[in-house]
Order: C-alpha cells, then structure tokens, then sequence
C-alpha cells in the first residue's frame, strides 16, 4: 500500500469556467484510523454538476468548501483498515469523502455484501442521481397517464432516468439534449418518445411539434432559453420540477430570471425546487422500487467513466461541454 495520499485543494474560487490553479493536487501522508475510525481507499468518485457550485461562495444548500480544504465529492470506496466495530477490511462504503485517494471516516453507507448489479450502478441509477429522478418526479411532477413530460439533458444520469420512470407512469415523454447523437440514445435506448436538439435553429417549432398537446411536466435540469421555450408550452396547472441550472453554474455574474416568467401565473402552474438530501430520510421507498425496475430491464443506466484522480478537474468539465452521456464517474483505484 503506498505511504502518500494525493488531494485535490480548492486553492482560489472559479471566476466562469473552472480555470488551471483553481485547484491544486498536493500529497500528504495516508493517516492512520484513531478509535472509532476507518481508512477507506476511493473506487469512484463521483462528478457532479453541483461541485461547481460547491467551489463558489454563493448562497447555495450546503456550505461552500473552504479554500485550502480538500475538494468535496461523493464516493464509492473499500475500507482498507478499520478501528470501527462496524467496519471490516473489504467492505465497500459510499459516502462524501472528497477528491482525494484515501479518507477517513467513521461513519458511511454500507453496500449489501451480495449485490446484483455492478458497483456503477450503486454510484448511479441507485444512487444519488436516481434518487433525484425518482422523488423529483414522482413528488412534485406526480406524472399520470397520458400526460405529456419533457425532459432537459434527457441523456445525463438524473434526465435518462427520469423519462424511463416517466415512461413507466404511462406519460408521452420528450427529452432535450446537446446533440442529433445524444437524441438517438435517448430514444433508442431509453425508451423515449421523442428527443430535439436544442442546438437546432428551430428548436422551439420543434418542440411545439413534439408537444402537441402542451407540457405537462418539465423536469428542469438546465434553465436558461430552455426553460423559457417549455415555458411558452405549458398547459393549465403544470408542474414544473426544477432539479438544476446548469446553464447558469459558470456565469460569471447576475443571471436573469426566465422571460416568460409570466407564464406561470397564467396557467395557474406549480414551481417547486428540491434538493435530493431533504429525501435522505425517506430513501427507503427508493430502495423498494427502483433496484427492481433495473433487475427486471424497465429502467436501463449508462456512465462515463474516466480514470485517475490527477483527471477529476478536466473530467468534471465534460458535464459543461455535454462530454458525458449517463452518470458521469471518475475511477480512481481498482474494484476488489
Ligand atoms: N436538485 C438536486 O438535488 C439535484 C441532484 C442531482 C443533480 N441535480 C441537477 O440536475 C441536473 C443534471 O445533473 P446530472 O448529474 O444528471 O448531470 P448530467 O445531466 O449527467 O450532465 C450534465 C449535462 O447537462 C447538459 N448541459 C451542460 N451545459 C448545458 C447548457 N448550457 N445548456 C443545456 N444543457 C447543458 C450536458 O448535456 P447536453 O450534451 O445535452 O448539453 C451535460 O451532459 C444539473 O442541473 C444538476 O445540478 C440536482
């Protein structure tokens, strides 16, 4: 076992698009596990959108990482030595410990030893992004048959999900995404009904051709002149699920609000934002259904994995440049 950790530091905040020294890799020694504690080496550490604004000292859901602490992230990781009753050597443990090889924790999520699906997965469609899918669209969407739901980055881990539950519920689903490939998968592969490139010049005929009847639900993962054009579709009493902005996370300053705001108080629609860690206590119904669903092949995943640590500034920016399709993953050591 080596003797040195690497960890990627905040060092200066992004102004607009992550930048060369914002963070820096630096080593330190593997700490060793005190009472109660256990040393677990990373697997896979999850790359997400929301690390961007993690790096900003914005106001925002959680506090900020500081500058000159060890960027924060989700992890899948097998402990290594353990003083922890709890813990043993080879036990594979998700949780929150950062861009870096080796962390200590005393407390994490233990996977079920016998496991039906790939650890992917666990990082994935039954992680925290298929949480986000699944309560965001089932609480606040509550799609019903026949309903038309539309879908941004339809081909990223939370969109590719969401349509496939929507699909599910008996719903006309429309995805959104970056390019004529990225659609194809979309439907092809995840089942839905229709897909546009909203890079198309006509974008917006085009999805008033794919909604014939209005919009029902949009699960919103980007914001911007997307959400402006749904906005311009929607029927009486929609809901509209607003996961994310991804379209705002590099702007360098001030962004505005939608232009057809108005819409919202002429069709009598519902606005709810969520942040997945409020459903934290009420994952166990996630745990009900959705491992099932992907057993039985209702619901399919895809990831992009990269590999090496030293990766994790340039990978995270492929969620910006639309570089990922499914669960974007950085694997950092081998799987036992
Ligand atoms: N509320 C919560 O608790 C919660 C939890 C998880 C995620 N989220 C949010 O959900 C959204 C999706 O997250 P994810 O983890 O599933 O990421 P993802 O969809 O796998 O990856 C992000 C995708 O966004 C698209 N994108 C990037 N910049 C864009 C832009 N300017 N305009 C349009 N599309 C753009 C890209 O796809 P294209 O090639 O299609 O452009 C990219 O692949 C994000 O907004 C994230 O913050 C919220």
């Amino acid at each position: 076992m080596p003797t040195m950790n690497r960890q990627w530091i905040l060092a200066r905040r992004p102004v607009g698009e992550i930048a060369a020294g914002d963070l820096e890799l630096r080593e330190a020694p593997i700490p060793e596990p005190g009472d109660g504690e256990f040393l677990a080496r990373t697997i896979y550490l999850s790359l997400d959108p929301t690390n961007r604004i993690w790096m900003s000292d914005q106001d925002q859901y959680m506090p900020p990482v500081e500058l000159g602490e060890v960027m924060r992230g989700g992890t899948l990781s097998v402990v290594e030595r353990s003083r922890h009753p709890d813990f043993k050597p080879g036990d594979i443990v998700s949780g929150v410990a950062g861009w870096q090889d080796y962390a200590l924790a005393h407390i994490a999520q233990k996977l079920p030893a016998h496991r039906s699906l790939p650890l992917p997965a666990y990082m994935s469609v039954l992680g925290m992004t298929g949480a986000t899918a699944y309560f965001g669209l089932l609480d606040i969407g509550k799609p019903k048959a026949g309903e038309t739901l539309v879908v941004s980055a339809a081909a990223g881990a939370v969109g590719s999900i969401v349509g496939q539950i929507g699909k599910l519920k008996g719903c006309r689903v429309v995805g959104i995404a970056g390019s004529d490939e990225k659609c194809r998968h979309v439907v092809n592969d995840f089942g839905f009904d229709a897909c546009l490139n909203y890079k198309h010049a006509n974008f917006a005929q085009e999805l008033a051709r794919a909604c014939p009847d209005g919009i029902d639900i949009d699960f919103e993962n980007v914001g911007g002149s997307i959400l402006d054009d749904i906005l311009a579709r929607i029927n009486l009493k929609a809901r509209i699920v607003l996961c994310g902005l991804i379209a705002t996370y590099n702007a360098k300053g001030p962004v505005p609000g939608p232009y057809n705001f108005a819409q919202l108080l002429m069709k009598r629609a519902h606005l709810e934002g969520f942040i997945i860690i409020d459903y934290l206590p009420r994952l166990a119904e996630f745990w009900q259904e959705m491992p099932g669903w992907v057993e039985d092949g209702h619901i399919k995943y895809d990831v992009t994995i990269r590999r090496g640590l030293e990766q994790a500034p340039e990978a995270l920016k492929l969620l910006f440049t639309g570089g990922n399709t499914g669960k974007l993953l950085l694997q950092l050591s081998d799987e036992p």
